[in-house]
């Protein structure tokens, strides 16, 4: 009844409040926006820029649609298909839509630089609404705000080696949004030869991905990574067909045949697809429940691939598109996670069954001595229990994020000559809400926790700013100043009076972000330190 209120409300604000745009010409057609409700800027809502058909539905999507007369761009609420609760699906099947944000006084002459926002959420949920990802405080900077769509979780992750189920189709709509965007964004006043994209977990390792890929050549200049990484072992599934099997299974059907698992899906809903569940392992930590997400595509005649090697293999060979790079992590990543797991699920964690599945032992005893290792420098002579559970998050955000966000670095810099600026965000304010809503203990904990740093990025709605205006100024105009200019300090000014220079392999070093500004070695702990030595000598590489 409530939502039913909320909803009636919205609609007749919309109708009433919103004032239009000019109109534009976009591939599509024509199409109009409004100005915002807070007057700061224009917004131009769900812009359809491909299109899923249910007979590609695997597949890389259909150019977008065409339509006659005039497109009202308004829909705050398009998501592609994703698990709300346990058994209830949103979102709609042809969900590939971006949102434009534009200040005011931007006319095709403007040429600004362009933001473009990958959001995160595993790669099985999230959107890139405003109602999360608001432009308001990016407006005031002089640059467009894009942030879009991509098919979510088995709809944009099913790589079964056929032509039906290539691969990395979630991928491949980004790509196809990086195109429209180059094509179309010049009226709104953007310049296409300014664009940086951005992203933060999922978002940050796709934008990882297009630094790897050649499909994503040409399309963006810059590049920031916001806690997550291609490296990242939750990003990429090393046996796609065999993962895609495990969904059949929980479906009541025994086969690994690719053919069959197609088969069987087409025949399924998005709903039944995505609220069928295969059953965490047990004593694994919740990010392993991460289970459909980049692979490696197989060669297959007709069909262009975004990627044909591990990030790895790609990263250490050099061959990547090479743009100036920010990259950066938050101090406790994995207070976020660690909150996800009860008291069913912690008592049972074992730091052995829970080993990020791209190290592999040559030996089962080699692999239990490493795990007790770990247990013994994260837990001491302690157990894994509710009492250690800043220990857990501890553990999970070195191993499934910082560790691989940092070898990412440490390859890039070794392979790359442009300029790459690391930052480890370490702010604890008012709007930290990931690390607010994960409760307590986390609460109370000092640092800042996955996905904090996007409150200080981006506004919701008509939530205050909480006091924080001016950590969310320094935070925009550092990440501004590097779209336009390269340089996330260009000069050294009383909001930003550190110089924040770029990080080389003689001295790796990261900018502390915080309420002071400062320098840390990049590689800061010791455990970190003891990370990079496992991964150099049990790293995946197949
Ligand atoms: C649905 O399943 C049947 C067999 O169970 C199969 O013949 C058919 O091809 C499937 N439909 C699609 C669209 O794949
Ligand atoms: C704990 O989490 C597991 C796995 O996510 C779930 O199956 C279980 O129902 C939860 N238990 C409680 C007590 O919430
Ligand atoms: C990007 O835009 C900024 C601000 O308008 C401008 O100073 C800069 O030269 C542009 N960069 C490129 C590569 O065009
Ligand atoms: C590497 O970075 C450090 C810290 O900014 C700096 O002092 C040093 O001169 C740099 N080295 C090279 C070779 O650029």
């Amino acid at each position: 009844m409530k939502l039913h209120w909320t909803i009636l409300w919205s609609l007749w604000a919309a109708r009433l409040l919103q004032q239009p745009t000019v109109v534009v010409q976009v591939s599509g057609g024509l199409l109009r926006g409004t100005i915002a409700p807070d007057g700061t800027h224009a917004q131009y809502l769900a812009i359809p820029y491909a299109t899923v058909r249910p007979r590609n539905r695997f597949q890389v999507a259909e150019h977008g649609p065409m339509w006659d007369g005039v497109f009202n761009a308004i829909n705050e609420n398009v998501r592609c298909p994703q698990r709300k609760g346990k058994t209830f699906v949103v979102g709609q099947e042809n969900c590939l839509t971006l949102n434009i944000y534009t200040p005011l006084d931007a006319i095709p002459s403007s040429k600004l630089p362009v933001m473009v926002f990958i959001h995160g959420g595993a790669f099985y949920d999230g959107s890139g609404s405003r109602h999360l990802y608001g432009p308001t405080y990016f407006m005031s900077k002089g640059v467009i705000l894009v942030t879009i769509n991509y098919r979510l979780n088995i709809q944009g992750f099913a790589c079964l080696g056929i032509k039906e189920a290539p691969g990395n189709v979630g991928l491949k709509d980004q790509v196809a949004a990086l195109k429209w965007i180059r094509t179309n964004i010049k009226v709104f006043g953007g310049d296409m030869d300014n664009v940086t994209i951005f992203g933060e977990s999922a978002g940050s390792a796709s934008v990882s991905f297009h630094v790897l890929s050649p499909m994503s050549k040409g399309y963006f200049q810059k590049a920031i990574l916001q806690s997550g990484s291609s490296l990242s072992s939750w990003a990429m599934q090393y046996r796609p067909v065999y993962m895609a099997s495990l969904l059949a299974k929980a479906m009541g059907h025994n086969t690994e045949n690719a053919r069959e698992i197609y088969n069987l899906f087409m025949n399924k809903s998005d709903t039944e697809l995505i609220v069928t569940r295969v059953p965490r392992k047990e004593g694994n930590v919740i990010i392993s429940e991460c289970l459909y997400v980049p692979c490696v595509e197989e060669n297959i005649d007709g069909v262009e691939p975004f990627l044909t090697d591990i990030p790895y293999n790609i990263l250490t060979k050099g061959d990547f598109n090479k743009v100036p790079m920010m990259i950066g992590l938050n101090s406790e990543e994995g207070y976020f996670f660690a909150s996800l797991e009860n008291d069913t699920t912690i008592p049972k964690i074992e730091i052995e069954k829970s080993l990020p599945k791209d190290l592999t032992f040559p030996t089962h005893n080699e692999r239990r001595e490493v795990a007790a290792k770990l247990h013994k420098l994260y837990f001491g002579d302690k157990k894994i229990s509710q009492e250690t559970i800043l220990k857990i998050a501890k553990f999970q955000g070195d191993a499934y994020l910082s560790s691989s966000i940092l070898e990412e670095t440490e390859y890039i810099l070794k392979n790359n000559d442009k300029p790459i600026y690391n930052y480890i965000f370490n702010y604890n304010g008012w709007r930290n809400f990931a690390k607010i809503f994960s409760g307590e203990p986390f609460r109370s904990a000092p640092g800042a926790t996955h996905a904090d740093e996007l409150f200080y990025l981006f506004s919701q709605g008509l939530l205050h700013t909480m006091f924080e205006s001016k950590m969310i100024d320094k935070m925009t105009t550092l990440w501004t100043n590097f779209a336009k200019f390269g340089d996330p300090t260009p000069e050294v000014t009383e909001l930003l009076p550190l110089k924040w220079y770029p990080t080389n392999s003689t001295s790796p070093h990261a900018l502390v972000i915080d309420e002071e500004l400062s320098t840390s070695p990049l590689w800061y702990s010791q455990i970190l330190k003891y990370w990079r030595q496992l991964y150099s000598k049990y790293r995946r590489k197949s």
